[in-house]
Order: structure tokens, then sequence, then C-alpha cells
């Protein structure tokens, strides 16, 4: 499947007032056109390819040190180490696509003239990240890529389809991009390839800036919100978590190294054990720990940290401080 067609009813809104109304969305935007890049000039796409073939440490595939890496031949290993970068590099090439969408309709469909100028910007920095993404898919896997899993395919399903600009600044901005945050810190700490590297940096500076439109837009809809639609907003705050921590395992990529259903199990099972125990190499549990505070202190600013929403958020493994 190479496309998809995603039905959106979206009102357009159309302003007069070009003025600057709101300061700190304006120097948002500012910031955002002075560093821009370009993903074609600004990156050394001739740097070296690793000596040993390994572009992200190998303790982030999940059976690194496990009974079934152990048996791996040193070829096997550079191999899974690959296309385990393939596959988590195809899920966010996706979401930069998916990021790239919701940002085009949310120039139409946000209010004030600062905030369509913001999200102009990060149409093209979402262009920018699936463009360099891509390319070094192309020229450092073979063009390998993973399809795109059900938990993302549904959450920018609802992303895309919803009409409101609110439900998609809290998936987008507020959800998946806080969890971006972290993800491309973690990598830009782990690559092994310093290509990679630079690209993860590369993007982790234009993410920030993305996150803040969040932090900046969201506060007054969620304080002028009914209760009924207070309620709508937590509970689609905690379906985007629940759809961005979970559900995400690269099957296929051990299917591909022709790992057996039983092995596949083991690998689960190992991964389960794992998590349990919160085993992690040092980055995936600075990782976790970044980013689930990350995702509590954004919640609590803008206002969404309530009484419904913290038993679920501890139900999924956040740690939370204690109540006020
Ligand atoms: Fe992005
Ligand atoms: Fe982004």
């Amino acid at each position: 499947m190479d496309r998809r067609v995603i039905p959106s009813p979206m009102d357009t809104v159309f302003e007069f007032d070009y003025a600057v109304q709101a300061e700190d969305m304006r120097s948002l935007y500012e910031k955002a056109k002075r560093d821009q890049w370009n993903a074609s000039r600004d990156i050394a796409w001739d740097t070296p390819e690793p000596s040993d073939g390994r572009t992200l440490a190998d303790e982030l595939v999940d059976i690194y040190g496990s009974p079934i890496w152990n048996k791996l031949s040193e070829k096997e290993r550079v191999e899974l180490n690959q296309r385990i970068t393939a596959w988590r590099l195809s899920v966010l090439v996706y979401g930069e696509q998916g990021a790239l969408l919701a940002c085009s309709q949310l120039v139409d469909t946000v209010s004030g003239t600062d905030q369509k100028f913001f999200q102009a910007t990060q149409v093209m920095d979402e262009a920018r990240h699936n463009e360099v993404l891509e390319r070094y898919i192309a020229t450092r896997l073979n063009g390998l890529h993973y399809p795109m899993p059900e938990n993302e395919r549904v959450l920018f399903d609802s992303i895309l389809s919803d009409s409101r600009w609110y439900i998609k600044t809290i998936a987008l901005q507020l959800v998946a991009e806080t969890f971006a945050v972290s993800m491309f810190k973690m990598m830009a700490e782990c690559a092994q390839d310093p290509l990679l590297q630079e690209i993860c940096r590369r993007i982790l500076q234009d993410e920030s800036r993305h996150m803040g439109f969040g932090m900046l837009a969201l506060p007054e809809v969620i304080r002028e919100a009914s209760p009924a639609e207070h309620r709508e907003m937590e509970d689609f705050t905690c379906v985007a978590i629940e759809k961005v921590l979970t559900g995400f395992f690269p099957v296929d990529a051990y299917r591909d190294m022709g790992f057996s259903a039983t092995q596949i199990r083991e690998v689960q099972a190992y991964r389960r054990d794992v998590a349990a125990r919160n085993d992690y190499a040092v980055f995936r549990k600075y990782f976790k720990r970044d980013m689930h505070a990350a995702m509590v202190s954004n919640l609590a600013r803008i206002g969404l940290l309530t009484e419904r929403v913290r038993p679920r958020l501890a139900a999924l493994g956040i740690e939370l401080p204690s109540a006020a």
C-alpha cells in the first residue's frame, strides 16, 4: 500500500487581522525562521559508514544480552542491528509524514495569524524531517522500510479525521512530540553512526519548538472548556499516550532474520521480563524517565493532569509526583 486516504471534515478560518496578537507565539515563529536548516546542504552525507556496520547501539535491540542474542554470530548481530534501526526509523518517518499532514490542517483550522504563521513553519520542518530520515534509510539501510504499526496508524487516523484543532494539537504537539523529543535525544546519544547522530540532533532542535506550540496554544482552550469537553480532552490524551507507549514491537524485523514463531515469542517474553525489572541499558532507562517526567510536567502545565488522568497514567507505568 503506497498511500492511504483519510476523510477529514474541517472548517478553514480565513484571518483578516495580521498584526501581532500573541507575542510569545510570534517569537516562536521568529525562532523557527531563524533556525531553518537544509537537509541537502547542512548534513554531512559523505560521513564514512561505521566500520562494523552498526547504526545504533546493540543495547537498543530488545534481545541484547539474552540467551538468544548470545547464540547469534557477529554477522547476524549486525544484520539485526540494522533491521531494528530500519524498523525504528520507519516508525519515525511515518510519524513525520503524519505530522506534516496534521500541521497543514492546523494552518487552516487554527484561529489567529500568529498561530497560522507558526504552523506554516512546522509544515516545512516536518517535510524536512520526512525527507532527511527517508534519505538516511535510502543511503545507509538499502531503502529497507517496515510497515506502519497498527497503533501508529490508528493514532494518526484519529488526529487527521477530527475537525477540532485542539484535539490534533493534544495528540501531536503534546503527546507525540513530547515522546519524539525524548526519543530523538536517546537516538542521538546511542547512534553508532555519526551521520544518524547528526540527523537526530538536527530534528531535535525543531521538535522542542513544536512541543512549545502546544504549551502556548492549549492552556486557554483547556481552561475555557465545559466539563464535558474537558473530560473528552482528558480521555483523548490518555488514549494518545497509551497508543504512543504500547503495541510497538518489531516483529517483522525478527521474522526477516529467520526467527521462528517460537523464537519470536521468546523474544517477547524476554522483552516483557526486562521491562518488568526495569533492567534496561542506561540510556533506555534515562529515556523512559525523561519522557515520563516531560509528559507529566507538560500535562500539569496545560491543566490536564487531573484526578481522572492520574490513575490512567499510573496504570501505564508512568511515575507521578504526589498530588499537591
Ligand atoms: Fe518532526
Ligand atoms: Fe515535530
